[in-house]
């Protein structure tokens, strides 16, 4: 067993507390972030002159032989290592010797590794960053090509008035956009630099914090050395994001699952992304949507399981912090996947214009806009709710729409009703008469605002 603190002991861990106490088989992920804050601590440490430059070379380039390795396959991140950083160093020594040994000096795997955690969130915050906007892309192209596509807009899972398909996508393009800004903010929140908060009280080299940190592309140092070993703020305010990204899809997910049914029809999803059945040769399931709905769930547990694992630690480092990275790799691996898929899944349906018009034109989704017609014609509103309520009763009765009702019957109701009340309850003047901000009427302007959005992001 390669471990970097045999010293102070006389006997051999246990075979099993090893492999409990071990954690190369996870982090070996941090692998590139770990070199990558290697080569910058040498950077400074050299310069303050604690290596000299022969000895900050020799480690670079040992350092880089074994990234050039591990890429090539020749050196695998495997074996009787503790962790990721034991695995670099045992091998940077057994590659460079004494040299090699130095490597360490004014740092502790304390702060290594939580610099290591937030090299890796960063870039990953970067990667969800670009999954989003493709997202964010695939809707806008939806809202762009359907601000005339008219479908009942839902309250209880009940018809409640008509919209269009465009405007129903633009509530998910400002979850998503939310989304966005929120982990745009977590990012940057979160760039500061802990390395050289040693194992929790600084050190007695002379580091220069600023330097490295500057080197690794952080805004600064960290403030207190420990809080720098022992924050994990940000990761729990990254699962919170990943979790609310998973809600958003898991939302979307579940109208597609409905819109796809049998009874709806508002969209066919494509055979690439949807399953059959071994048993029912009629079925094409919407199972990539019934995924995304399920996976969300283990992110939420990631979330809630490290925010119980923080919960009860005492300053600074303990070694529970060790099991913050399994679920945060999975959150991230699951999240990422899932927007993804939502994106292809968007782009490559198909959907049903007529079948999303009829429905609209069904259910009595315009009650409301025939209500407002009357208050146009100087009925008072709770007045104009009344009388559309019992022409509503006439046509459930008759098992016809208010379009369909012969204006005899609007006017025994009510004298105000003229032949005009038919233009004014179609599906488009509903949706055009819609001209609030944020509503149906005007969605060219919202699709321009967020057009300008996605331009201004790089
Ligand atoms: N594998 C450890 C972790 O993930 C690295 C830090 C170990 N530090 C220590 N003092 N044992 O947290």
């Amino acid at each position: 067993m390669a471990q970097l603190w045999g010293g102070r002991f006389t006997k051999e861990t246990d075979a099993l507390v090893y492999q409990f106490n071990q954690s190369l088989l996870f982090d070996r992920r941090l692998f590139e972030q770990d070199v990558r804050g290697s080569k910058a601590h040498v950077r400074m440490l050299a310069k303050q002159g604690i290596l000299t430059a022969a000895e900050r070379d020799r480690i670079l380039m040992g350092l880089a032989s074994i990234e050039r390795d591990v890429e090539s396959g020749a050196l695998k991140a495997e074996g009787e290592y503790e962790d990721i950083h034991s695995f670099v160093e045992a091998n940077l020594i057994e590659r460079i010797g004494d040299a090699g040994k130095k490597l360490h000096t004014g740092r502790s795997r304390n702060d290594q590794v939580a610099l290591d955690m937030r090299l890796y969130i960063r870039d990953e915050a970067d990667a969800v960053k670009d999954l989003l906007k493709e997202l964010l892309e695939a809707i806008l192209s939806i809202m762009s090509g359907n601000t005339e596509t008219y479908m009942p807009g839902f309250t209880h899972l009940q018809k409640a008035q008509p919209v269009t398909l465009a405007h129903h996508f633009g509530a998910y393009f400002e979850m998503f956009k939310r989304d966005l800004e929120r982990v745009l903010s977590i990012r940057e929140r979160m760039n500061i630099c802990p390395l050289g908060s040693g194992a929790l009280a600084g050190t007695t080299y002379p580091l220069d914090r600023e330097y490295t940190a500057e080197l690794l592309l952080f805004d600064r140092a960290c403030e207190n050395s420990m809080d720098g070993v022992s924050d994990r703020d940000y990761l729990i305010e990254f699962l919170g994001a990943l979790s609310i990204i998973m809600m958003h899809l898991s939302r979307l997910s579940e109208e597609i699952i409905i819109w796809n049914s049998n009874e709806y029809r508002f969209v066919e999803l494509d055979d690439t992304y949807a399953t059959g059945s071994s048993i029912m040769p009629q079925k094409k399931n919407p199972d990539i949507a019934e995924l995304i709905r399920g996976k969300t769930g283990r992110v939420y547990g990631a979330s809630a399981c490290l925010l119980v694992t923080m919960k009860g630690l005492p300053l600074a480092y303990d070694k529970d912090m060790q099991e913050d990275k399994e679920l945060t790799f999975d959150a991230i691996d699951t999240t990422k996947g899932c927007i993804h898929l939502m994106g292809g899944m968007l782009k490559s349906a198909v959907f049903n214009r007529e079948r999303m018009a009829e429905s609209a034109g069904k259910g009595f989704a315009n009650a409301t806009d025939a209500a407002d017609y009357l208050v146009r014609k100087g009925v008072p509103f709770r007045d104009a709710h009344g009388i559309i309520g019992r022409l509503v009763l006439l046509c459930i009765e008759r098992n016809c729409s208010l379009d369909e009702l012969p204006l005899a019957d609007y006017r025994r109701e009510c004298q105000a009703f003229e032949e005009d009340i038919y233009g004014a309850i179609s599906l488009k003047a509903c949706v055009e008469r819609r001209m609030t901000k944020g509503a149906p009427g005007v969605m060219d302007e919202e699709i321009k605002r967020a057009r300008a959005f996605l331009d201004q992001m790089m």
